[in-house]
């Protein structure tokens, strides 16, 4: 039976005491909910991929509270580590060599000689992982291939009993998962998120390769071309609606016309407001009712980029 719970100082340690045991905690991160297990354990994180029902060679994000932490686990660049300065906590996550001393299971790594760090800035995910004493595994708490949950209601749909408990954080603030910059080379973004690549740069002071496109093959489930679907049928760039489709609006540019449901992701056409929204969104207009959710169009700044790259993936033909 799922326990889901509001998030305090005693159920934090309920769930680093569940983690310890190998158990499954969704908590809240400021990006989306992170299924978490303890990292360091190949038996609690094959509950993840089981709960998720996720391909298994899919490696997992490493949550820790701090540079230092994450220095113990992987190998940092003086660029790796200036990224981890400048964002962390927050929603970037930084792929880099794993450091000799590296406790992060190899299932968890799906048995790449690299490792996924992210330094989270939720207060409920940093007293959670410091309750545990080691790195959590955490993807978004989401069945493998949908849309990724950004309330604790959502994780109970989603997962139900496949999770020990479900620690109540409220909404997510950004809405998007992190940025994923993959520094075992020339850095490059894997997955575009919650920090632009726009202020990643001004951090270099240079400009960075955006990684490979969407592809059937992918490194990262986020690069698997369906993803983040809805039930519903997606059409992006719309200009007006259709009967029968939903609209997911940005700025008022489409109109609720004869749409079966509609939502505004930022009626003022702020990109922040539009990635918050975003999840929760797509799930309030994924109704049984709507074949179809027509999405207007976002322009391609700041995180709009990071939303669109969400968009094309859950208009993407899947079987
Ligand atoms: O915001 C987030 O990043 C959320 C919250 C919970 O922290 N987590 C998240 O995890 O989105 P997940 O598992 O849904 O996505 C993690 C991504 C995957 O695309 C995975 O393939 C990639 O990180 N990844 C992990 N380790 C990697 C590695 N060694 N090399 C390349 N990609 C890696
Ligand atoms: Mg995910």
């Amino acid at each position: 039976m799922t326990v889901m719970v509001p998030a305090t100082t005693e159920t934090i340690a309920d769930g680093g005491a569940i983690l310890r045991r190998g158990g499954l905690v969704a908590f809240p991160t400021e990006t989306v909910y992170g299924l978490g297990a303890d990292a360091c354990s190949d038996a609690a994180v094959a509950r993840i991929y089981a709960a998720k029902a996720r391909p298994r060679f899919n490696p997992l994000i490493a949550h820790v509270v701090s540079l230092e932490d994450a220095e113990r686990q992987g190998t940092f660049s003086a660029e790796a580590a200036r990224l981890a300065r400048a964002f962390w906590p927050g929603p970037l996550t930084l792929v880099v060599p794993v450091a000799a001393g590296c406790s992060v299971s190899v299932l968890a790594r799906a048995g790449l000689d690299s490792v996924a760090l992210r330094v989270p800035a939720h207060p409920v995910a940093q007293a959670l992982i410091a309750a545990v004493g080691r790195p959590v595994a955490a993807p978004s708490a989401n069945r493998s291939g949908r849309i990724s949950p950004t309330a604790a209601g959502h994780v109970r749909d989603e997962l139900g009993d496949a999770v020990d408990l479900i620690l109540d954080g409220g909404p997510c603030t950004v809405g998007l998962e992190s940025t994923i910059v993959d520094c075992l080379g020339a850095l490059r973004i894997l997955r575009p998120g919650g920090v632009p690549r726009e202020a990643i740069e001004a951090v270099l002071g240079r400009s960075i390769a955006a990684g490979p496109e969407p592809s059937a093959r992918p490194v990262a489930p986020g690069q698997l071309a369906s993803h983040y679907a809805p039930r519903a049928a997606v059409r992006l760039d719309a200009t007006s609606a259709q009967a029968g489709e939903a609209v997911l609006d940005f700025a008022g540019r489409v109109g609720q016309g004869a749409a079966a449901a509609y939502l505004d992701l930022s009626p003022t056409g702020d990109p922040i407001e539009a990635a918050a929204n975003l999840f929760a969104f797509l799930r309030d207009l994924d109704g049984p009712a709507v074949t179809r959710i027509a999405v207007a169009p976002i322009p391609e700044r700041g995180l709009g980029t990071a939303i669109n790259d969400r968009l094309r993936r859950a208009a993407a033909l899947r079987d």
